[in-house]
């Protein structure tokens, strides 16, 4: 792994395999402004949604010991593959070697936690790619903090690349986002509530709605990973104090930053100024 720069010392890492994770840091930052950010996505090795639990695995350890050698001392896998696939073992086995004090934080149960009163019918869906929806996470997640609720995944493989390839909002998105949507409806009838279980897909929210009942609701986890996260900073002062705060966002890429600079502009509403950074893990 090549250090190319350094980042804000005591920053909040915040990972996803592209732009996805865009969706969550817009949130963290609306809810906590004061703290510093490091945003890396891993363009040039994304989607990571159809890849091997190994190399899910390898390529997000890879970036969390990216994160603690920038100064990091907390991150947020704010990509729910990576938090499927490889946040468990990043916990137990990798953490207690990699430096005491260190933390890796997920998107998955944060999400799950926050499902309490959002379903009439008791019958939801995760939306999600293969290898979220495969890892049965969410279900895991929700069968112990919500046993009444029936849970129907769905893995959208195409969503993601309509989204790294900025078609989310063009006509060749309808097909795609119809076919699942009709999938489900066939699968469980009686959804009335639908988690978007990946951090791309809330750019795709538009035409998710054009295709679903009006009283079926469609939750972005955004919101809720960053309330989750100010609580978890609540209440833990240890973590909260080794966290600079002087408001700053810095973002990487490991494709060219010209084109993340272009297309997380557009996400973000913002002229952003990443820098490239190499992640050369190969599996
Ligand atoms: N944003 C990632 C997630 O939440 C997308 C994964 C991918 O790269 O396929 O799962």
């Amino acid at each position: 792994m090549k250090e190319q720069s350094v980042g804000q010392a005591g920053a909040i890492g915040i990972f996803d395999s592209g732009y996805g994770g865009l969706t969550i840091l817009s949130e963290i930052r609306a809810l906590l402004p004061a703290y510093d950010y490091i945003y890396l996505g891993d363009n040039a090795r994304a989607p990571y949604g159809n890849r091997s639990y190994d190399s899910v695995y390898a390529f997000t350890l890879e970036a969390v010991e990216w994160f603690f050698a920038q100064g990091c001392q907390l991150v947020i896998l704010a990509c729910n593959t990576a938090s499927a696939k490889a946040l468990r073992s990043i916990q137990q086995i990798n953490l207690p070697t990699l430096g005491s004090g260190k933390r890796v934080l997920g998107v998955i149960r944060p999400t799950a936690e926050s499902l309490t009163g959002l379903s009439a019918s008791n019958h939801i869906a995760i939306l999600g790619t293969e290898g979220t929806i495969q890892s049965h996470s969410y279900e895991m997640e929700i069968e112990k903090l919500h046993p009444q609720l029936t849970v129907t995944g769905e893995a959208c493989p195409m969503w993601v690349p309509l989204v790294e390839n900025r078609e989310y909002d063009k006509p060749g998105a309808d097909y795609f986002v119809k076919q699942h949507i009709s999938h489900l409806f066939e699968r469980d009838p009686l959804i009335d509530t639908i988690i978007l279980g990946c951090t791309h897909y809330p750019l795709l929210m538009n035409k998710i709605r054009q295709y679903l009942p009006d009283n079926v609701k469609v939750i972005a986890q955004g919101k809720y990973v960053a309330a989750s996260l100010k609580d978890y900073l609540q209440r833990h002062p240890e973590i909260a104090q080794q966290c600079t705060r002087q408001g700053t966002v810095q973002y990487y890429t490991t494709e060219t930053p010209e084109k993340f600079n272009l297309q997380a502009s557009l996400f973000l509403n913002e002229q952003i100024d990443a820098r490239k950074t190499t992640l050369e893990k190969k599996l």
